[in-house]
């Protein structure tokens, strides 16, 4: 089954800065995403995103939420239409005439996936936290204590232990930080505290 899009450009650049509100992104969540699992990893990217946007890029609250938006949902069909991944929320974006931004951090958010490289800071990101994300809070569902005194040397032996949650690609881990320009050393730090305050 592939999940190629086939194509690289999505929606209509007269829809820029036309976002969804939160309300209406948080009812589509609701209503795409049912298992609870699945939906903390949303959560938690979109914490991410809305971070960094804020923290490192220093952007305006619009553009915090553009990204942490484009988090929230990146994910969103995965749950009931997994042969449709990111074909079907993209699609459903471009009908609400969601900013062109959105739909391509979404697509590029696994670019062996779904053949769309990340171009912009907003996709690279997108991309480094996915996985990354992922394996620390497995990591932290394996720990007695979860996130508490979690460090970056913790998650690197992780990293480093193939059968540690084995389906994550540690190559498209390195890659996605190479991408983004960050060492992963200082991409974990960023992860872990601001994760942790987002959990089921
Ligand atoms: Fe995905
Ligand atoms: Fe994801």
């Amino acid at each position: 089954m592939s999940l190629l899009l086939n194509r690289s450009a999505f929606g209509n650049p007269v829809n820029k800065g036309n976002l969804l509100t939160r309300e209406s992104a948080v009812q589509l969540f609701q209503e795409w995403v049912l298992n609870p699992k699945l939906q903390v990893h949303m959560l938690q990217v979109a914490h991410l995103m809305k971070c960094w946007a804020k923290e490192t890029e220093a952007l305006d609250e619009q553009q915090q939420w553009m990204w942490e938006l484009s988090g929230l949902l990146h994910d969103a069909d995965w749950d009931q239409w997994p042969d449709l991944h990111c074909k079907k929320i993209i699609e459903h974006l471009e009908e609400l005439q969601i900013d062109p931004d959105v739909m391509h951090a979404i697509a590029s958010h696994g670019p062996n996936h779904f053949g769309v490289e990340p171009v912009n800071k907003m996709d690279k990101m997108l991309f480094a936290f996915d996985e990354l994300s992922g394996l620390i809070h497995a990591y932290s569902l394996m720990r007695p204590n979860g996130y508490e005194g979690m460090d970056v040397k913790g998650v690197k032996k992780r990293l480093k232990e193939k059968s540690f949650a084995a389906n994550v690609s540690r190559e498209e881990i390195q890659d996605a930080a190479n991408r983004a320009n960050i060492a992963l050393d200082d991409l974990i730090a960023f992860i872990i505290p601001r994760q942790a305050t987002v959990t089921a």
